[in-house]
């Protein structure tokens, strides 16, 4: 299929964006309504404070929290069995941002995080939805059909009030493309929720929704 971003966007841009922005960071939307996320996170994946979880393109700063932090790709991690109960990938956390519709780039990370959960534990991802994005009419109009990525130039400004212009390559899918690869992967998918920044719930998803929660688990 013709991708006419390439390989040449692979997403390590955002290191260097994140270093950029500094405390900037935490004001964007997605960064917000943490607590109300790892709430529902621990009651659906029966989480203890003793569980090991991966979460995969976080947003944190490590000062202090008892974890172990790596600076990496997520396509090129090589974890194995480290996660006993679950991981997670929310908000375009390495997958879906920045890869430029690569599907062997997507395939890799989901490949990475089977390879890292023990069997049994399960799996929370989070995507944009195509069917919501391609509403606004600019979004379609930015969107490659081929490889469904949709192109953003976005002003962001940091601590000093400097602005810097950055171009934002997110890919979105439907639920049937996300069951596709996380099964081919190897995983088992046990549910597929409409997801809001913020305020997740075990709801039915629809077209309308701007995120999909795909929950799924390593047989
Ligand atoms: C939109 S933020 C989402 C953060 C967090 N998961 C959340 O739900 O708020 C995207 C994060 O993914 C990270 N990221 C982007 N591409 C990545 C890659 N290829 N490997 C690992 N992390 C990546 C960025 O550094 C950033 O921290």
């Amino acid at each position: 299929m013709p991708n006419e971003f390439g390989e040449t966007y692979d997403g390590t841009i955002y290191r260097a964006v994140g270093n950029w922005l500094g405390e900037r960071y935490f004001e964007y939307g997605f960064a917000r309504g943490t607590a109300q996320e790892v709430g529902f996170l621990a009651e659906l994946l029966g989480l203890s404070a003793r569980s090991r979880v991966l979460d995969v393109g976080w947003a944190i700063a490590d000062e202090g929290l008892p974890g172990e932090f790596h600076v990496l790709d997520a396509r090129f991690m090589e974890f194995e069995s480290t996660a006993d109960q679950a991981a997670i990938c929310l908000c375009e956390g390495a997958f879906g941002l920045g890869l430029a519709g690569s599907d062997a780039a997507h395939q890799q990370i989901l490949d990475n995080v089977f390879r890292a959960l023990r069997s049994g534990g399960h799996f929370v991802l989070s995507a944009i939805q195509t069917s919501n994005a391609v509403r606004d009419p600019a979004v379609a109009e930015a969107l490659d059909a081929y490889t469904g990525t949709m192109w953003e130039d976005e002003v962001i400004v940091d601590l000093e009030g400097q602005e810097r212009q950055v171009a934002i390559y997110t890919t979105t899918f439907s639920f049937r493309e996300l069951k596709l690869l996380l099964e081919r992967s190897g995983f088992e998918v046990i549910a597929g929720y409409g997801c809001n920044v913020g305020n997740f719930a075990r709801k039915p998803l629809t077209v309308d929704d701007i995120e999909i929660m795909m929950v799924a688990r390593k047989p």
